[in-house]
């Protein structure tokens, strides 16, 4: 079945578009009152997350309300722990926590690769949300890189440092490998589920991309998207690694189309380095904050730098909370008159 618009899967695929498509990481909550309204009738972020109905809903409002060009299921990528026995809580105002983490070879041998049917209720919000998206748009499937599934599950939660999280690939790499292979192969099977559930693109966020020095990033992160970008070969796949700039040059050979940048990140080199991939983003988060005019030069400033190259347009990381949903239109609005050929 075809759908409506198609931009998106047609730019990660290198193809030429009448405009450049735009979506934006973390448009589903964050910042629309609709969406607070939908949280605020239930006990909590998870009931949110493992309500099909539920979740279909918070998914769609962007694309009725932000006019955006894909939609991004609601979920979490800490879903993927808690699948393999390392449970989360969601903190109000603070964010993800694991009352227990992986501080020992033991507690690595109590996980288990999780059996995809553990995240059914992820499956059956994809396939609710396809249904009721009606083909208008694509519809994103996600999940963490495992470099930053390893972290919080031993951190337990955000870090300044991940000293912990980056101490033990010194002190114990064999068990950071053998940990780092189990959320792999949980997370392929994920994918590969969401995909027959109605998935249309597939991205992996390495949100914790930045914190290792290159040698550990090629050896502990890279080593493994690779591994899930080989296996998907049923859907485009966007990986976006943020604070990565060090390693464009080694992303060229991941088996990925599309490459998401960061505002850190220099659009006529990743240009240069990423010859054949399509490249998304990579707005900073912040020129939202501007007036309606600056916004459009801004966004006007960020499409001529990926002028001549197959272009998904977005921010360089999720959209910050505070953010003025008007703002939000502005930019989605400005990508589509400025892009327009
Ligand atoms: O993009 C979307 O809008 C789809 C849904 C989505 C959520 N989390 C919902 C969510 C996606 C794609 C994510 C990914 C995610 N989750 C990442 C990778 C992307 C990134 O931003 O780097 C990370 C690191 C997490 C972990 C996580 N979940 C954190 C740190 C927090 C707390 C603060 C926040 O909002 O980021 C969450 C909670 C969370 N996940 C919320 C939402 C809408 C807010 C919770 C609430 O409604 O109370």
């Amino acid at each position: 079945m075809s759908l409506k618009n198609d931009l998106l899967l047609r730019a990660a695929k290198g193809e030429s578009t009448e405009r450049t498509p735009v979506w934006l990481m973390r448009q589903a909550g964050r910042i629309l009152p609709e969406y607070r309204a939908v949280r605020g009738k239930l006990s909590g972020f998870k009931e949110l997350v493992e309500t099909p109905e539920f979740a279909a809903e918070v998914t769609i409002q962007p694309v009725d309300i932000l006019d955006v060009d894909a939609a991004i299921i609601f979920s979490d990528i800490l879903v993927i722990p808690e699948a393999m026995g390392l449970a989360y809580e969601m903190v109000e105002k603070k964010g993800p926590h694991f009352p227990k983490t992986v501080t020992s070879s033991n507690d690595i041998d109590s996980l288990k690769v999780a059996d995809p049917s553990e995240l059914n209720y992820v499956y059956e919000a994809i396939k609710l949300t396809k249904s009721e998206l009606d083909r208008r748009v694509p519809l994103i499937g996600f999940a963490g890189a495992p470099w930053t599934i390893f972290s919080y599950m031993i951190e337990g939660g955000g870090s300044k440092t991940f000293s912990k999280a980056r101490g033990m690939l010194y002190t114990n790499p064999s068990d950071a490998h053998r940990l780092l292979d189990m959320i792999t192969d949980t997370t392929i099977g994920y994918l590969k589920n969401q995909i027959a559930a109605g998935a249309d693109l597939i991205q992996v966020f390495d949100s914790w991309a930045g914190v290792l020095p290159p040698n550990h990033y090629s050896e502990f992160s890279l080593k493994y998207i690779s591994k899930i970008c080989d296996a998907i070969d049923e859907v485009p796949i966007t990986v976006f690694a943020k604070g990565a700039w060090f390693a464009l040059e080694e992303m060229n050979d991941l088996s990925c189309n599309t490459v998401g940048l960061d505002w850190n990140m220099n659009p006529n080199k990743a240009k240069e380095v990423l010859k054949s991939k399509t490249l998304q983003g990579n707005l900073d988060p912040c020129a939202l904050y501007g007036s309606f005019s600056e916004i459009e030069e801004e966004t006007k400033r960020m499409l001529s730098q990926f002028e001549n190259h197959s272009h998904i347009a977005n921010l360089g990381h999720g959209v910050y909370p505070d953010t003025d949903p008007e703002k939000v239109k502005c930019f989605i609005n400005s990508v589509r008159e400025f892009s327009s050929r």
